[in-house]
């Protein structure tokens, strides 16, 4: 267990005393693939077709309207991907694409995190602070929240929450290392890396504590006005609500493209769904459907890793075989997507 928890985001606590970080839990598990495709219910409500692709993990019940409360992913879905069994909020994020030297576009696969077990998909945590006791509040029914821009394509100073980072080597444990220090990189990096690509996407933790969702789905929540959420910062007193920290963390198995004859001469070959070959377009969209107060049972009672006696699981095969058919037909591995 010790070993899983220093992997990945775990790492956060590097900076943080020894016996903080011995007391530290956050839930960290799997959820597998549910389908790829043209949907966007935040901010293509009712669109059966939605500007760029998406990979979403998460409930089944995942749809172009999910009206905020009155659809209760919870009670419309039959299914989950994730370990947890009792959450059946939607994750997603934009895919990647390897663009050849001929033109043509590839998907890039994902992969498992170090520790956990399934197919692709993404790593989910819901970290508390680290001081063990602060009270967080689990998001209400209907909340939803969107981290990040998809038509950003330049540094505007404001992707500090989201990051990759090139693992040389598939071997070592390529991802330890808080999210966004050393050389990780708001852009896609520049080289060829040999264990593939970590994105990080982390949401704010600081809540209004009335709206579960605003126009731009950003508003309603806040970072916090200084230090870091894990350090217990202060929320801003027009968002005092301490929520718990959720991050995605996306692995990308870059490895079947790391071939300089097949890179196109201008570099760095990958491109985000939204058409970006910046990789500041990257963006994570949340909606929240876990069962009942699941969430506040397992913030309240510290539930760490991917197994908690406060939460039911389900094995790795049973959330693999969670899937859902795409709404909106169409090719997702390659070809012309974008
Ligand atoms: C998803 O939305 C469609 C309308 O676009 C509706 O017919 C269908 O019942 C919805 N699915 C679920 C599970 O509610
Ligand atoms: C283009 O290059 C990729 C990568 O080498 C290859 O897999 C694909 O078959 C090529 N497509 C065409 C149309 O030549």
């Amino acid at each position: 267990m010790k070993a899983t928890l220093l992997a990945g985001a775990a790492a956060l606590f590097a900076q943080e005393a020894a016996a903080q970080f011995a007391q530290a839990a956050m839930m960290r598990f799997q959820c597998n693939q549910l389908v790829i495709e043209r949907l966007d219910p935040l901010v293509n409500p009712g669109q059966l077709q939605s500007t760029h692709l998406h990979q979403i993990v998460g409930g089944n019940s995942f749809n172009a309207t999910m009206t905020p409360v009155e659809y209760d992913p919870s009670a419309k879905s039959s299914c989950t991907t994730c370990t947890f069994s009792e959450d059946f909020s939607n994750y997603w994020t934009a895919n990647i694409y390897f663009r050849a030297r001929n033109g043509s576009y590839k998907r890039v696969p994902q992969m498992v995190n170090l520790g956990l077990r399934g197919s692709g998909g993404v790593t989910v945590y819901y970290i508390p602070p680290y001081d063990g006791k602060t009270k967080v509040t689990a998001f209400k029914p209907g909340f939803r929240m969107l981290v990040g821009d998809a038509n950003l394509r330049a540094n505007r100073g404001v992707q500090k929450q989201i990051c990759h980072r090139c693992a040389p080597n598939i071997d070592q444990n390529p991802f330890g290392g808080a999210p966004c220090t050393g050389d990780d990189t708001v852009v896609f990096p520049k080289k060829m890396c040999g264990g593939g690509i970590r994105t990080t996407i982390t949401f704010p933790t600081c809540w209004d504590g009335k709206n579960i969702d605003s126009p731009d789905h950003k508003s309603h929540v806040a970072y916090p006005s200084s230090g870091s959420f894990e350090s217990t910062g202060p929320c801003p007193a027009s968002h005092p609500v301490r929520l718990p920290q959720l991050m995605y963390e996306v692995m990308w198995d870059t490895r079947e493209f790391n071939d300089k004859a097949i890179w196109p001469e201008s570099g760095q070959p990958l491109v985000y769904s939204m058409g970006d070959p910046t990789g500041y377009g990257q963006h994570g969209d949340y909606v929240f459907g876990w069962k009942g107060d699941a969430l506040q049972k397992a913030l309240d009672a510290r539930c760490s890793g991917d197994r908690c006696t406060a939460l039911k699981t389900q094995s790795a095969e049973a959330a693999v075989a969670c899937s859902k058919s795409q709404t909106v037909r169409e090719e997702t591995e390659g070809c012309k997507l974008i």
